[in-house]
Protein backbone atom coordinates (compact mmCIF):
# COMPACT_ATOMS: atom_id res chain seq x y z
CA UNK A 1 0.00 0.00 0.00
CA UNK A 2 3.24 2.34 0.69
CA UNK A 3 4.24 1.24 -2.03
CA UNK A 4 0.95 2.03 -4.21
CA UNK A 5 0.40 5.41 -1.93
CA UNK A 6 4.55 6.45 -3.02
CA UNK A 7 3.72 5.92 -7.03
CA UNK A 8 0.64 7.84 -7.21
CA UNK A 9 2.90 10.71 -5.55
CA UNK A 10 5.67 9.99 -7.71
CA UNK A 11 3.08 10.10 -11.23
CA UNK A 12 1.90 13.35 -9.77
CA UNK A 13 5.17 14.83 -8.99
CA UNK A 14 6.04 13.53 -11.99
CA UNK A 15 3.45 15.28 -14.02
CA UNK A 16 2.99 18.56 -12.25
CA UNK A 17 6.66 19.06 -13.42
CA UNK A 18 6.26 18.07 -17.04
CA UNK A 19 3.11 20.53 -17.46
CA UNK A 20 5.47 23.78 -15.56
CA UNK A 21 8.17 23.05 -17.76
CA UNK A 22 5.91 22.76 -20.61
CA UNK A 23 4.32 26.03 -20.19
CA UNK A 24 7.70 27.70 -20.67
CA UNK A 25 9.48 26.25 -23.34
CA UNK A 26 9.69 28.00 -26.06
CA UNK A 27 7.16 27.23 -28.30
CA UNK A 28 9.11 27.31 -31.51
CA UNK A 29 11.05 23.97 -30.42
CA UNK A 30 7.88 21.93 -29.61
CA UNK A 31 7.31 19.02 -32.53
CA UNK A 32 4.04 17.37 -30.58
CA UNK A 33 0.94 19.36 -31.71
CA UNK A 34 -0.62 19.22 -34.81
CA UNK A 35 0.15 21.53 -37.70
CA UNK A 36 3.42 22.00 -35.77
CA UNK A 37 6.71 22.72 -37.76
CA UNK A 38 6.80 19.42 -39.65
CA UNK A 39 3.75 17.82 -38.51
CA UNK A 40 0.26 17.76 -40.50
CA UNK A 41 -2.21 19.52 -39.86
CA UNK A 42 -5.95 18.25 -38.77
CA UNK A 43 -9.05 19.45 -38.77
CA UNK A 44 -10.02 21.48 -35.78
CA UNK A 45 -12.46 23.74 -34.30
CA UNK A 46 -10.93 26.79 -35.86
CA UNK A 47 -9.81 25.24 -39.80
CA UNK A 48 -13.58 24.34 -39.93
CA UNK A 49 -15.15 27.58 -39.86
CA UNK A 50 -17.90 27.74 -42.63
CA UNK A 51 -15.94 28.39 -45.77
CA UNK A 52 -12.72 27.42 -44.86
CA UNK A 53 -11.38 25.43 -47.49
CA UNK A 54 -7.94 24.70 -46.80
CA UNK A 55 -7.90 20.68 -46.94
CA UNK A 56 -10.21 20.04 -50.28
CA UNK A 57 -8.64 18.98 -53.16
CA UNK A 58 -8.37 22.10 -55.63
CA UNK A 59 -8.66 21.43 -59.85
CA UNK A 60 -5.53 22.28 -61.49
CA UNK A 61 -6.78 25.61 -63.08
CA UNK A 62 -9.00 26.43 -60.28
CA UNK A 63 -7.77 29.61 -58.42
CA UNK A 64 -7.07 29.49 -54.78
CA UNK A 65 -5.03 31.73 -52.03
CA UNK A 66 -6.15 34.66 -53.38
CA UNK A 67 -5.39 37.59 -51.30
CA UNK A 68 -4.91 40.69 -51.42
CA UNK A 69 -2.35 44.02 -50.55
CA UNK A 70 -2.75 47.70 -50.94
CA UNK A 71 -0.56 50.71 -51.80
CA UNK A 72 -0.66 54.50 -50.21
CA UNK A 73 -4.26 55.11 -49.08
CA UNK A 74 -5.44 52.46 -50.68
CA UNK A 75 -5.16 54.35 -54.28
CA UNK A 76 -4.72 50.51 -55.45
CA UNK A 77 -4.70 47.33 -54.47
CA UNK A 78 -2.81 44.07 -55.58
CA UNK A 79 -4.42 40.76 -56.01
CA UNK A 80 -2.07 37.55 -55.88
CA UNK A 81 -3.93 33.94 -56.43
CA UNK A 82 -2.56 30.36 -57.33
CA UNK A 83 -3.21 27.50 -59.55
CA UNK A 84 -2.04 24.28 -59.17
CA UNK A 85 -0.81 23.56 -63.15
CA UNK A 86 -0.18 26.99 -65.01
CA UNK A 87 -3.10 28.58 -67.25
CA UNK A 88 -2.71 29.90 -70.63
CA UNK A 89 -4.55 33.10 -69.38
CA UNK A 90 -5.51 34.39 -66.41
CA UNK A 91 -7.79 37.74 -65.46
CA UNK A 92 -8.58 39.64 -62.50
CA UNK A 93 -11.69 42.10 -63.32
CA UNK A 94 -13.00 43.84 -60.58
CA UNK A 95 -15.97 46.52 -60.73
CA UNK A 96 -17.79 49.13 -57.29
CA UNK A 97 -20.88 47.03 -55.82
CA UNK A 98 -22.74 49.81 -56.88
CA UNK A 99 -22.40 50.11 -60.45
CA UNK A 100 -21.51 46.28 -61.39
CA UNK A 101 -21.32 47.27 -65.44
CA UNK A 102 -17.90 49.23 -65.05
CA UNK A 103 -16.33 46.35 -64.93
CA UNK A 104 -12.41 46.37 -64.94
CA UNK A 105 -10.09 43.57 -66.49
CA UNK A 106 -6.79 43.42 -65.64
CA UNK A 107 -4.08 40.31 -67.22
CA UNK A 108 -2.20 39.34 -64.31
CA UNK A 109 1.43 38.76 -64.54
CA UNK A 110 2.41 35.15 -63.70
CA UNK A 111 5.44 32.62 -62.55
CA UNK A 112 5.99 29.55 -61.48
CA UNK A 113 7.03 28.74 -57.67
CA UNK A 114 9.44 26.20 -57.01
CA UNK A 115 9.38 24.60 -53.55
CA UNK A 116 12.97 24.53 -52.43
CA UNK A 117 12.26 20.51 -51.04
CA UNK A 118 14.35 17.53 -52.65
CA UNK A 119 10.60 17.08 -54.90
CA UNK A 120 11.07 20.73 -56.37
CA UNK A 121 7.49 21.16 -56.46
CA UNK A 122 6.09 23.88 -58.39
CA UNK A 123 3.04 25.49 -58.27
CA UNK A 124 1.49 28.83 -60.72
CA UNK A 125 1.18 32.00 -59.23
CA UNK A 126 -0.26 35.10 -60.16
CA UNK A 127 -0.08 38.78 -59.51
CA UNK A 128 -2.18 42.03 -60.72
CA UNK A 129 -2.50 45.73 -59.69
CA UNK A 130 -5.76 47.79 -59.97
CA UNK A 131 -6.13 51.06 -62.12
CA UNK A 132 -6.52 53.73 -59.56
CA UNK A 133 -9.10 52.89 -57.48
CA UNK A 134 -12.15 55.19 -55.98
CA UNK A 135 -12.00 56.27 -52.07
CA UNK A 136 -14.75 54.95 -49.99
CA UNK A 137 -15.91 52.49 -52.82
CA UNK A 138 -17.02 48.93 -52.19
CA UNK A 139 -15.72 46.87 -54.83
CA UNK A 140 -16.20 42.95 -55.66
CA UNK A 141 -13.97 41.20 -58.02
CA UNK A 142 -12.92 37.42 -59.20
CA UNK A 143 -9.96 36.28 -60.10
CA UNK A 144 -9.76 33.42 -62.88
CA UNK A 145 -7.77 31.11 -65.27
CA UNK A 146 -8.10 29.63 -68.33
CA UNK A 147 -8.84 25.45 -67.79
CA UNK A 148 -7.03 24.21 -70.66
CA UNK A 149 -7.81 20.73 -69.87
CA UNK A 150 -11.80 21.51 -70.33
CA UNK A 151 -10.89 24.51 -72.66
CA UNK A 152 -12.87 27.19 -70.38
CA UNK A 153 -12.32 29.64 -67.75
CA UNK A 154 -12.34 29.07 -63.86
CA UNK A 155 -13.95 31.81 -62.10
CA UNK A 156 -13.56 32.25 -58.57
CA UNK A 157 -16.36 33.37 -55.56
CA UNK A 158 -16.73 36.67 -55.97
CA UNK A 159 -15.14 38.65 -53.30
CA UNK A 160 -15.51 42.06 -51.85
CA UNK A 161 -13.45 44.58 -50.44
CA UNK A 162 -13.17 48.50 -49.91
CA UNK A 163 -11.27 51.36 -49.98
CA UNK A 164 -10.44 53.90 -46.94
CA UNK A 165 -13.08 56.05 -46.45
CA UNK A 166 -12.84 60.13 -46.94
CA UNK A 167 -12.63 60.91 -43.23
CA UNK A 168 -9.21 61.17 -41.66
CA UNK A 169 -9.92 58.06 -38.98
CA UNK A 170 -9.60 54.81 -40.37
CA UNK A 171 -9.54 50.93 -38.72
CA UNK A 172 -7.05 48.17 -39.14
CA UNK A 173 -6.68 44.64 -37.55
CA UNK A 174 -3.14 43.48 -35.84
CA UNK A 175 -2.18 39.93 -35.11
CA UNK A 176 0.90 37.97 -35.13
CA UNK A 177 2.00 34.14 -35.02
CA UNK A 178 -1.05 32.10 -36.64
CA UNK A 179 -1.14 28.42 -37.39
CA UNK A 180 -3.17 26.02 -39.71
CA UNK A 181 -4.34 24.12 -36.18
CA UNK A 182 -4.72 26.36 -33.13
CA UNK A 183 -5.87 29.20 -35.34
CA UNK A 184 -8.33 30.37 -32.27
CA UNK A 185 -8.63 34.01 -33.72
CA UNK A 186 -9.10 32.89 -37.01
CA UNK A 187 -13.62 32.47 -36.57
CA UNK A 188 -13.15 35.71 -35.05
CA UNK A 189 -11.03 37.69 -37.94
CA UNK A 190 -13.16 36.30 -40.84
CA UNK A 191 -16.36 37.96 -39.42
CA UNK A 192 -14.25 40.79 -38.80
CA UNK A 193 -13.27 40.77 -42.35
CA UNK A 194 -16.80 41.06 -43.83
CA UNK A 195 -17.65 43.89 -41.87
CA UNK A 196 -16.26 46.70 -43.99
CA UNK A 197 -14.86 48.37 -40.81
CA UNK A 198 -11.20 47.34 -41.00
CA UNK A 199 -8.78 48.83 -43.90
CA UNK A 200 -6.19 46.58 -43.64
CA UNK A 201 -4.58 43.65 -41.31
CA UNK A 202 -0.77 43.89 -39.93
CA UNK A 203 0.45 40.24 -39.45
CA UNK A 204 3.54 40.05 -37.41
CA UNK A 205 5.15 37.06 -38.46
CA UNK A 206 5.13 33.10 -38.15
CA UNK A 207 2.69 31.77 -40.39
CA UNK A 208 1.65 28.56 -41.08
CA UNK A 209 4.48 26.41 -39.09
CA UNK A 210 6.00 25.85 -42.01
CA UNK A 211 4.88 27.31 -45.32
CA UNK A 212 7.96 24.91 -46.75
CA UNK A 213 6.36 21.74 -45.22
CA UNK A 214 5.54 18.39 -47.07
CA UNK A 215 6.79 20.08 -50.26
CA UNK A 216 5.18 23.32 -49.69
CA UNK A 217 1.96 21.87 -49.40
CA UNK A 218 1.48 23.02 -46.42
CA UNK A 219 1.92 27.00 -47.43
CA UNK A 220 -1.14 26.21 -49.53
CA UNK A 221 -3.48 24.71 -47.40
CA UNK A 222 -2.25 27.67 -45.06
CA UNK A 223 -3.06 30.41 -47.97
CA UNK A 224 -6.12 28.87 -48.52
CA UNK A 225 -7.18 28.59 -44.89
CA UNK A 226 -6.28 32.46 -44.54
CA UNK A 227 -8.23 33.18 -47.95
CA UNK A 228 -11.01 33.92 -45.86
CA UNK A 229 -9.97 36.94 -44.80
CA UNK A 230 -7.00 37.91 -47.19
CA UNK A 231 -9.32 38.31 -50.04
CA UNK A 232 -11.12 40.83 -47.97
CA UNK A 233 -8.90 42.80 -45.97
CA UNK A 234 -5.88 43.47 -47.46
CA UNK A 235 -2.62 41.90 -46.25
CA UNK A 236 0.16 44.00 -44.67
CA UNK A 237 2.61 41.90 -42.92
CA UNK A 238 6.05 41.11 -42.00
CA UNK A 239 8.09 37.33 -42.30
CA UNK A 240 9.17 35.79 -39.17
CA UNK A 241 11.56 33.18 -38.56
CA UNK A 242 9.21 30.53 -39.69
CA UNK A 243 8.93 31.53 -42.70
CA UNK A 244 12.90 31.72 -43.29
CA UNK A 245 13.39 27.91 -45.49
CA UNK A 246 14.95 28.43 -48.77
CA UNK A 247 16.00 32.37 -47.95
CA UNK A 248 12.65 33.08 -47.77
CA UNK A 249 11.22 31.94 -50.82
CA UNK A 250 7.88 30.75 -49.82
CA UNK A 251 6.97 34.68 -48.26
CA UNK A 252 8.79 36.07 -51.19
CA UNK A 253 6.78 34.21 -53.82
CA UNK A 254 3.41 34.02 -52.01
CA UNK A 255 3.39 37.53 -50.73
CA UNK A 256 4.77 39.43 -54.00
CA UNK A 257 1.57 42.13 -54.05
CA UNK A 258 2.64 43.71 -50.66
CA UNK A 259 4.04 46.91 -52.33
CA UNK A 260 7.93 46.60 -51.91
CA UNK A 261 8.46 48.09 -55.19
CA UNK A 262 6.72 51.23 -54.29
CA UNK A 263 9.02 51.64 -51.24
CA UNK A 264 12.25 51.41 -53.27
CA UNK A 265 13.10 47.78 -51.48
CA UNK A 266 13.88 44.55 -53.81
CA UNK A 267 11.67 42.16 -52.64
CA UNK A 268 9.37 41.72 -50.16
CA UNK A 269 10.67 41.56 -47.28
CA UNK A 270 11.26 44.96 -46.32
CA UNK A 271 8.32 47.97 -47.38
CA UNK A 272 6.64 50.67 -46.32
CA UNK A 273 2.83 52.69 -47.10
CA UNK A 274 1.15 55.87 -46.25
CA UNK A 275 -1.99 55.64 -45.15
CA UNK A 276 -3.80 59.08 -43.68
CA UNK A 277 -2.34 59.83 -41.11
CA UNK A 278 -0.21 56.58 -40.94
CA UNK A 279 3.01 55.39 -42.22
CA UNK A 280 3.17 52.05 -41.28
CA UNK A 281 6.36 50.64 -41.97
CA UNK A 282 7.01 46.59 -42.58
CA UNK A 283 10.51 45.80 -41.19
CA UNK A 284 12.09 41.84 -41.43
CA UNK A 285 13.37 41.41 -38.19
CA UNK A 286 15.03 37.81 -38.91
CA UNK A 287 17.92 39.60 -40.78
CA UNK A 288 19.83 40.03 -37.20
CA UNK A 289 19.33 36.37 -36.87
CA UNK A 290 20.16 34.57 -40.25
CA UNK A 291 21.58 37.35 -42.08
CA UNK A 292 25.20 38.67 -42.62
CA UNK A 293 26.39 41.81 -41.45
CA UNK A 294 26.38 43.09 -44.99
CA UNK A 295 22.05 42.15 -45.05
CA UNK A 296 21.80 43.81 -41.81
CA UNK A 297 23.26 47.17 -42.50
CA UNK A 298 21.50 47.17 -46.16
CA UNK A 299 18.09 46.58 -43.84
CA UNK A 300 19.07 49.48 -42.08
CA UNK A 301 19.67 51.81 -43.93
CA UNK A 302 16.66 51.35 -46.00
CA UNK A 303 14.95 51.71 -42.57
CA UNK A 304 17.18 54.85 -41.77
CA UNK A 305 16.47 56.21 -45.24
CA UNK A 306 12.46 55.38 -45.57
CA UNK A 307 11.84 57.22 -41.83
CA UNK A 308 14.24 60.11 -42.67
CA UNK A 309 11.54 60.71 -45.13
CA UNK A 310 8.44 59.81 -43.58
CA UNK A 311 9.69 63.04 -40.96
CA UNK A 312 10.11 65.06 -43.83
CA UNK A 313 5.85 64.43 -43.65
CA UNK A 314 5.55 64.01 -39.87
CA UNK A 315 2.67 66.70 -39.92
CA UNK A 316 0.64 64.77 -42.66
CA UNK A 317 1.32 61.87 -41.03
CA UNK A 318 1.83 62.37 -37.29
CA UNK A 319 2.26 58.43 -36.76
CA UNK A 320 4.36 55.81 -37.58
CA UNK A 321 4.53 52.26 -36.62
CA UNK A 322 6.93 49.51 -37.53
CA UNK A 323 5.86 45.99 -37.88
CA UNK A 324 8.21 43.64 -37.04
CA UNK A 325 8.38 40.26 -35.67
CA UNK A 326 11.27 40.41 -32.61
CA UNK A 327 10.50 41.95 -29.57
CA UNK A 328 13.05 44.53 -28.72
CA UNK A 329 11.95 44.19 -25.13
CA UNK A 330 9.51 41.13 -23.17
CA UNK A 331 9.12 39.57 -20.41
CA UNK A 332 8.66 35.87 -20.74
CA UNK A 333 10.33 33.29 -18.73
CA UNK A 334 13.07 30.98 -19.89
CA UNK A 335 13.91 32.54 -23.35
CA UNK A 336 16.50 33.69 -25.03
CA UNK A 337 14.29 35.35 -26.83
CA UNK A 338 14.35 38.23 -24.21
CA UNK A 339 17.56 38.31 -23.57
CA UNK A 340 20.36 37.83 -25.74
CA UNK A 341 18.21 38.05 -29.41
CA UNK A 342 16.38 41.19 -28.10
CA UNK A 343 19.78 42.76 -27.13
CA UNK A 344 21.14 41.81 -29.82
CA UNK A 345 18.17 43.34 -32.08
CA UNK A 346 17.87 46.59 -29.87
CA UNK A 347 21.54 47.24 -29.66
CA UNK A 348 23.23 45.90 -32.53
CA UNK A 349 25.95 43.82 -32.70
CA UNK A 350 29.53 44.49 -31.45
CA UNK A 351 32.14 45.45 -33.98
CA UNK A 352 35.06 43.43 -32.75
CA UNK A 353 37.84 45.78 -33.43
CA UNK A 354 36.10 48.84 -31.98
CA UNK A 355 33.93 47.30 -28.88
CA UNK A 356 31.58 49.43 -30.19
CA UNK A 357 28.04 48.53 -31.27
CA UNK A 358 26.64 48.91 -34.97
CA UNK A 359 23.23 48.29 -36.55
CA UNK A 360 20.73 48.17 -33.39
CA UNK A 361 17.04 49.16 -34.02
CA UNK A 362 16.62 51.27 -31.10
CA UNK A 363 18.86 54.01 -32.32
CA UNK A 364 16.70 54.23 -35.44
CA UNK A 365 13.33 54.12 -33.89
CA UNK A 366 14.72 56.79 -31.15
CA UNK A 367 16.37 58.64 -34.14
CA UNK A 368 13.25 58.74 -35.80
CA UNK A 369 10.43 59.38 -32.94
CA UNK A 370 8.39 55.71 -34.10
CA UNK A 371 5.27 55.58 -32.22
CA UNK A 372 4.31 52.00 -31.83
CA UNK A 373 6.55 48.72 -32.00
CA UNK A 374 4.06 46.06 -33.11
CA UNK A 375 5.39 42.69 -33.14
CA UNK A 376 5.35 38.94 -32.03
CA UNK A 377 6.82 36.14 -31.82
CA UNK A 378 6.41 35.53 -28.29
CA UNK A 379 2.98 33.53 -28.15
CA UNK A 380 1.59 35.96 -25.99
CA UNK A 381 0.48 39.60 -25.32
CA UNK A 382 2.92 41.92 -23.59
CA UNK A 383 2.75 46.14 -24.06
CA UNK A 384 5.83 48.19 -22.71
CA UNK A 385 5.25 51.96 -21.28
CA UNK A 386 7.20 54.39 -23.47
CA UNK A 387 10.82 52.95 -23.40
CA UNK A 388 14.25 53.30 -24.45
CA UNK A 389 17.50 52.16 -23.07
CA UNK A 390 16.08 49.80 -20.68
CA UNK A 391 14.08 52.49 -18.86
CA UNK A 392 10.60 53.84 -18.97
CA UNK A 393 11.02 56.96 -20.88
CA UNK A 394 8.90 60.12 -19.54
CA UNK A 395 7.18 58.90 -16.64
CA UNK A 396 5.25 56.42 -18.94
CA UNK A 397 3.07 59.33 -20.35
CA UNK A 398 1.03 58.50 -23.21
CA UNK A 399 0.62 62.17 -24.33
CA UNK A 400 3.09 63.66 -26.80
CA UNK A 401 5.26 60.22 -25.21
CA UNK A 402 9.09 60.64 -24.83
CA UNK A 403 9.72 57.72 -26.89
CA UNK A 404 7.90 54.50 -28.55
CA UNK A 405 5.94 52.23 -26.95
CA UNK A 406 6.38 47.97 -27.86
CA UNK A 407 3.36 45.80 -28.10
CA UNK A 408 3.68 42.00 -28.87
CA UNK A 409 0.98 40.31 -30.36
CA UNK A 410 2.46 36.75 -30.81
CA UNK A 411 -0.92 34.98 -29.78
CA UNK A 412 -3.38 34.81 -32.63
CA UNK A 413 -3.04 31.43 -33.13
CA UNK A 414 0.24 29.40 -33.20
CA UNK A 415 -0.36 25.74 -33.40
CA UNK A 416 0.43 25.34 -29.43
CA UNK A 417 -0.20 26.64 -25.98
CA UNK A 418 0.29 30.59 -25.60
CA UNK A 419 3.59 31.19 -23.34
CA UNK A 420 2.32 31.54 -19.53
CA UNK A 421 4.08 34.55 -17.62
CA UNK A 422 5.64 34.06 -14.47
CA UNK A 423 3.40 35.07 -12.26
CA UNK A 424 5.39 36.15 -9.58
CA UNK A 425 7.60 38.06 -11.76
CA UNK A 426 9.97 40.43 -10.68
CA UNK A 427 8.76 42.46 -13.84
CA UNK A 428 11.07 45.24 -15.30
CA UNK A 429 9.35 48.86 -14.78
CA UNK A 430 8.46 48.60 -18.51
CA UNK A 431 6.17 46.53 -18.64
CA UNK A 432 2.68 47.69 -18.47
CA UNK A 433 0.78 44.75 -19.49
CA UNK A 434 0.94 41.15 -19.64
CA UNK A 435 -1.94 38.67 -20.89
CA UNK A 436 -1.27 35.13 -21.92
CA UNK A 437 -3.85 33.71 -23.92
CA UNK A 438 -5.47 34.16 -27.43
CA UNK A 439 -6.46 37.39 -29.22
CA UNK A 440 -6.05 39.96 -31.87
CA UNK A 441 -5.85 43.53 -31.53
CA UNK A 442 -7.73 46.57 -33.69
CA UNK A 443 -5.89 49.77 -34.16
CA UNK A 444 -7.87 52.98 -34.78
CA UNK A 445 -5.94 56.13 -35.87
CA UNK A 446 -6.73 59.58 -35.87
CA UNK A 447 -4.37 62.88 -36.72
CA UNK A 448 -4.64 63.29 -32.92
CA UNK A 449 -5.02 60.00 -31.63
CA UNK A 450 -4.50 56.74 -31.65
CA UNK A 451 -6.50 53.80 -29.96
CA UNK A 452 -5.29 50.16 -29.41
CA UNK A 453 -7.64 47.90 -28.47
CA UNK A 454 -6.24 43.93 -27.29
CA UNK A 455 -9.52 41.44 -27.59
CA UNK A 456 -9.56 38.16 -26.05
CA UNK A 457 -10.66 35.32 -27.69
CA UNK A 458 -11.27 32.42 -25.69
CA UNK A 459 -10.18 28.50 -26.35
CA UNK A 460 -13.08 28.22 -28.14
CA UNK A 461 -13.07 30.68 -30.50
CA UNK A 462 -16.16 33.04 -28.75
CA UNK A 463 -15.01 36.49 -28.30
CA UNK A 464 -13.89 37.13 -24.91
CA UNK A 465 -13.46 40.73 -22.88
CA UNK A 466 -11.18 43.80 -23.68
CA UNK A 467 -7.79 41.93 -22.55
CA UNK A 468 -6.25 45.39 -22.67
CA UNK A 469 -6.68 49.15 -24.02
CA UNK A 470 -4.44 52.39 -24.70
CA UNK A 471 -4.16 55.26 -26.13
CA UNK A 472 -1.76 57.93 -27.79
CA UNK A 473 -2.37 61.23 -28.15
CA UNK A 474 -0.23 63.91 -29.90
CA UNK A 475 -0.99 67.66 -30.15
FE1 LIG B 1 8.81 33.46 -34.34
Amino acid sequence: MLKLISLVLWVAAATTFVSAYTIVVPRDQDQEFPGGPGLWPEPDRYNTYPDVNWNRTYEAFEPQQIHLSLADDSKYARIEFATLSPAEQSSFKYWPKKHDKSVEIVQPETWEFEDGGEAHRTISLYRAKTRKLRAATVYQYQVGAFDNDKSKWSWSSVYEFHTGSKRKEFSFIAIGDIGLNNAVTLPQLIELSKTHKYDFLTLSGDQAYDMKDFDGTKGDQYMNLMQEVWARVPYLGVPGNHEGAYNYTHYKNRFKNVPFEDSGFDNPLMYSVNYKSLHLVSFSTEVYFDGTDDMIQTAINWLDADLTEANKHRKQRPWIILITHHPVYCSAPNTEDCTTKAALLRDGKVNNVTGEHWGGLEPILLKHKVDLYLTGHVHNYERTLPVAKGKVAGNGVLHNPASYVEVIIGNAGPPEPTVLFNMTGPFHDWSAVRYDSYGYSTVNVSPSKLDFTHHQVHQDGSLGTIADTFSLTKN
